[in-house]
C-alpha cells in the first residue's frame, strides 16, 4: 500500500514508537500514578515523558498546562465549551473543520453564543487584519485553525493571536494539520488555546490528542472523577492537568506518543516539512501536465504542508479514490474532509475531491507512482 493519507492520521510509525507501545503493555501497563508500586510509577514516567515532549515541542512555559484529550475533537470541545459563556461573540473562519465549527455553529444555534466567520484571502491564508475587523467589543474568542486540512496552507497565528488581542479577545487555535510540521511557539506567539491531536504529525497512535492552555486562564470542565491526587477532597482538583483529566487515560498511547516526539526531536520539525513539502510540490508538478486534472489548493511550496486537494474532470472523487486503492493499492481521502465550508471556498462543494497528504515516510517513487495512476485514471475514465 502507498499510503497517501497522512493528513487524517500518519501511517507508518516510526519503529520506535511501535517498539515502545510493545514496551508498555508488555512490562509498564498499570494505571499511572495512581499507585505506589514500581509499574504504575514507570507508567506514571511515561505519561509525564509525553507532556513534556509536548511542552517543549510548543515552547509552553509549564508542562502542567498540558492536558491529555481523546484526539483533537475532544481538545477543541474541551476548549469551546470550557471557555465560552452565553451572550458572547466569536470570530471564526468560512474554513474550519466539523470539529470546531460544529461546536461554535451548535451553540450558536442554540442561541447561547454570535458567530462571524472571515473567508480567506485568494492565497487561501487567513488575513489578521480581517479578523481584526470582524472582532467586536463583545469578542470573546477567536477560534481558526493554523492549516485547513484541505487547503494545506499556513495561517499566521502570531499575527491572528496579535489581531484578538488588539479587540480584548483570546485565540484558540487548532494546529491538527500544523503540529509536527510547522513551528509553533505558544509563548512567543502568545497563544491562548491549542488544540491538537498527537495521531498524525506527532506520531502517536489514535486515541491521542491534547490542550495547552495558557497560565492564567482556566477553563470549566465536563468531567470529573478520579485523579490519584487528594483522593479525600469531595470535589475536582482545580490545578491544572488534573482539572481537565479524570479517569485513566490512554497510557498506552501515551507511551507511544512519548517516542513518537523524541523521534521528531532526533529528525528535526523542519527536515519533516521540507520532506513534506517537496513531494507535494513535485506531485504538484507532475499533475499540472496531466489533460482533466485540476489541483485546487494552489502551488505548493513555503507556508504549506503535505496536501494536494485535486479533481478528475468527469469522474466523482469517491470513484478516483477508490479506482486509486482498488487498482493501485494507494490510500487517499476523497469526499468532504470534514470541512465543507472549505470546499466552498474551492468550488468543490458538495460534490467534494481527492485529497493526497504526503507524510515523512513517503519518497519522490510514491509521488511518482500516484501521479502515473491519475493520469491513467484521468484518459481512460473508469
Ligand atoms: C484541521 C483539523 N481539525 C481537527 C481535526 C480532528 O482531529 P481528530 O480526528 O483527531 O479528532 C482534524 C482531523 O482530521 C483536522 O484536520
Amino acid at each position: 500500500m502507498i499510503y497517501l493519507d497522512n493528513a487524517a492520521t500518519s501511517w507508518p510509525k516510526p519503529p520506535a514508537v511501535l517498539a515502545a507501545l510493545r514496551e508498555f503493555a508488555e512490562h509498564e501497563a498499570a494505571n499511572p500514578d495512581r499507585a505506589c508500586h514500581r509499574m504504575g510509577i514507570a507508567a506514571g514516567k511515561r505519561v509525564g515523558q509525553a507532556r513534556t515532549g509536548l511542552a517543549e515541542l510548543l515552547h509552553a512555559p509549564d508542562a502542567s498546562r498540558i492536558a491529555f484529550t481523546l484526539n483533537g475533537t475532544d481538545a477543541l470541545n474541551m476548549a469551546v465549551k470550557g471557555f465560552l459563556n452565553d451572550g458572547d461573540h466569536v470570530v471564526t473562519t468560512t474554513f474550519e473543520h466539523n470539529s470546531l465549527s460544529r461546536p461554535l455553529t451548535g451553540l450558536e444555534r442554540a442561541g447561547r453564543i454570535r458567530v462571524t466567520r472571515v473567508g480567506p484571502r485568494d492565497d487561501l491564508t487567513l488575513s489578521p487584519d480581517a479578523v481584526r475587523r470582524a472582532c467586536g467589543r463583545d469578542t470573546r474568542l477567536v477560534a481558526v485553525t493554523a492549516a485547513s486540512n484541505v487547503f494545506g496552507v499556513l495561517n499566521d497565528v502570531a499575527g491572528l493571536a496579535a489581531a484578538a488581542h488588539d479587540r480584548g479577545a483570546a485565540i484558540l487555535v487548532d494546529a491538527a494539520q500544523a503540529v509536527g510540521s510547522a513551528a509553533i511557539d505558544v509563548a512567543a506567539a502568545g497563544l491562548d488555546m491549542v488544540a491538537f491531536p498527537c495521531h498524525k504529525g506527532l506520531f502517536g497512535p489514535m486515541g491521542t490528542g491534547a490542550l495547552y492552555v495558557r497560565p492564567g486562564l482556566d477553563l470549566r470542565t465536563s468531567r470529573e472523577g478520579g485523579t490519584g491526587i487528594r483522593s479525600e477532597d469531595a470535589t475536582h482538583p482545580e490545578e491544572m492537568p488534573y482539572r481537565l483529566e479524570a479517569g485513566t487515560p490512554n497510557a498506552h498511547g501515551l507511551a507511544g506518543l512519548a517516542a513518537g516526539l523524541a523521534f521528531l526531536r532526533e529528525t528535526g520539525l523542519q527536515r519533516v516539512r521540507e520532506r513534506e513539502q517537496s513531494l507535494a510540490r513535485g506531485f504538484a508538478q507532475r499533475l499540472s501536465g496531466i489533460p482533466g486534472v485540476t489541483v485546487l489548493n494552489g502551488r505548493p511550496g513555503e507556508g504549506r504542508t503535505g496536501i494536494v486537494t485535486l479533481r478528475v474532470a468527469g469522474l466523482a472523487a469517491q470513484e478516483v479514490a477508490a479506482l486509486l486503492d482498488g487498482r493501485y493499492g494507494i490510500a487517499v481521502r476523497a469526499g468532504l474532509h470534514c470541512a465543507p465550508g472549505a470546499h466552498k471556498v474551492l468550488g468543490s462543494f458538495p460534490e467534494g475531491a481527492v485529497r493526497v497528504s504526503f507524510g515523512f515516510f513517503n519518497s519522490d517513487d510514491d509521488a511518482e507512482s500516484a501521479a502515473r495512476a491519475i493520469a491513467e485514471i484521468a484518459g481512460k475514465g473508469v
